[in-house]
Parts: C-alpha cells; structure tokens; sequence
C-alpha cells in the first residue's frame, strides 16, 4: 500500500502531501493517523518552521472522510461512530488548529467535508483557481462531524456557514475568498510557490513569537476577550526571558536585521 501521507521537508517548509489520488484524497483512519504521526514528528523538528498540506493527483484536496469506512462504523453503532470516527477526526484538526508552527492549506482542487473542514483549521489557506468547496455531510443525513458546525460559522458568521451546511451545494473559490475561508486564490499552477511564498515571508520571524500569536489567536477566539487577553498576556509574559525577544528588540534599535535562535 503506498503511504496516504507524503513528506518532504525543504528551506524550513514541511510539505504534506494527502496521498490517496485514486480516492480523491479522502480521509480514510489510516491517513488520519499516519497525518497525526507526522504532526508529532514535525512538531519537534527544528528544521521544519512551516507546513503546507496540499492534496496528491489532478482533481482533489480531499473528497472528505471515508465515506465506505465510517459507514462501517456507524453500522456498529453509537459508541463506536463516536469513537472511531468523530473523535478521531474532531482531534486531526484540533491538532492542525493548535500546531504551534503555522499549517498553509493548499487547496489544489475538491474540498469537500472533511476537506473543507482541514482548510477551516488551518491558519491560513490558498487556493487554486480549479478549488471547489462544499460542506455535502448533509447529502448523507448528517452534520459535519470534523468541527465543520463549529470553526465554519465562527469563520464567517452564522448565516452564511447555515447556507452552505443546509443546502450542501458546492461554491467556487472566489465564494471561499469572499467569506473568509482561503486567503487568496491563485493561478493552478502558482499554488504551491505562492504557499511557498507566504510561508518564507512568515518563517523571517522568530518560531516562539510566531507560535504565540498562533496560540493567542486560536485560544482567544473561543473566549471572552478578557479571557482572550488573559491569554495574550501569558504568552508574552513567556517570552520575556527568551533570547530572541531580547534579539528582536536590539535589532531594532541597531537597526540590523534580527538573527533568531529560536530559544
Ligand atoms: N469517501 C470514500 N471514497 C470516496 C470519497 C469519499 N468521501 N469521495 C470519492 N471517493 C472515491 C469514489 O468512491 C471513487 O472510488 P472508486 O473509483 O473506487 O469507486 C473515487 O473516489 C472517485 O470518485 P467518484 O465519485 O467516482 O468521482 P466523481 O467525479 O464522480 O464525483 C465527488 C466526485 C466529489 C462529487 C464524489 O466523489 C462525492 O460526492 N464524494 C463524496 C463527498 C462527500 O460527501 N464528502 C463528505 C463525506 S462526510
């Protein structure tokens, strides 16, 4: 069996590569925790300050979760569609959410559920001007069960999220664009250097205080704010005795450019 998740780690981009072309990419268990494990593998690679998920093959990003195989599951029933489905796919892209290093989606072509829900987790997303989005869940007479009810409204407000999760139908990436789902929509073929691009641009910066804005950010949307700056406050508060504010800082009065140790 060829392995359903793609690594390779270049100038401090780890590019993920959802590797089931023949299934559209969808997100069987064994690609689902295959990606986990290679989240904690990268998490601590010193050499990977970036990730960019993208999707394998000329048509999807990803189709959504395997429909064959959690039929299986709910054939079992309750306990074991909430066990071996839902949670397994509520915690991938928990994880995608919360990764300290910032996670680019790629968007190469279908998005659709659990695809779509990946782009809803992940920091920042582009697409490819051949994208397409839908939330379809409700085609098979269910909600979206990888956190597409939750992070989708909080995206890009209420009715919107309800027009796409009521009616399942698919919408283009300008749609994506103009609700607030992808940061830009490019050319097919300038999808990956412009992920690239915007990963390098962030990657100048120091790994601690790109991986506390991502923590603030994520933690304090789901908060009250004074609960959001409560947050925002620890996370500068821990990187007071780190070198590299001290580094950023005298930079800056020096007027040279930052050297960041990452420590
Ligand atoms: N789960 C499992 N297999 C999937 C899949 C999914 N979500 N999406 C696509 N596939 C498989 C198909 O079974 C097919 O495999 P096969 O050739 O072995 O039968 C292959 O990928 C190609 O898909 P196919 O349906 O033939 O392509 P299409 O161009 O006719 O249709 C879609 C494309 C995306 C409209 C259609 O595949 C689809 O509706 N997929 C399900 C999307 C969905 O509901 N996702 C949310 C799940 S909760």
């Amino acid at each position: 069996m060829p392995d359903p998740i793609l690594l390779e780690i270049t100038d401090g981009i780890a590019l993920i590569t959802l590797n089931r072309p023949d299934k559209l990419n969808a997100l069987n268990y064994a690609l689902i925790d295959r990606l986990m494990a290679v989240l904690d593998t990268i998490e601590t690679d010193a050499a990977v300050g970036a990730v960019i998920l993208t999707g394998a093959g000329q048509r999807a990003f990803s189709a959504g979760a395997d429909i064959h195989e959690f039929a299986g599951s709910v054939r079992q029933g309750r306990n074991a569609a909430v066990r071996d489905f839902v949670r397994r796919g509520q915690a991938m892209t928990a994880r995608l959410e919360a990764f300290r290093k910032p996670v680019i989606a790629a968007v190469n072509g279908l998005a659709f559920g659990g695809g779509c829900e990946i782009t809803e987790a992940v920091h920042l997303a582009i697409a490819s001007e051949r994208a397409q989005f839908a939330k379809p869940e409700i085609n098979l007479g269910m909600p979206p069960t990888f956190g597409g009810t939750q992070r989708l409204p909080r995206l890009t407000g209420r009715k919107r999220a309800l027009e796409l999760l009521l009616t399942g139908d698919p919408f283009s990436p300008q749609r994506a664009l103009e609700i607030g789902l992808v940061n830009r929509v490019v050319p097919h073929e300038a999808l990956l250097p412009t992920a690239r691009e915007l990963a390098g641009r962030i990657l100048r910066h120091s790994p601690l205080a790109i991986g506390s804005i991502i923590t603030a950010v994520t933690r304090g949307l789901n908060m009250a704010i004074a609960e959001g700056l409560q947050v925002e406050s620890e996370q500068f508060a821990a990187l007071v005795p780190a070198a590299d504010l001290g580094e950023g800082i005298n930079a800056w009065i020096e007027r040279r450019t930052p050297l960041y140790r990452g420590c």
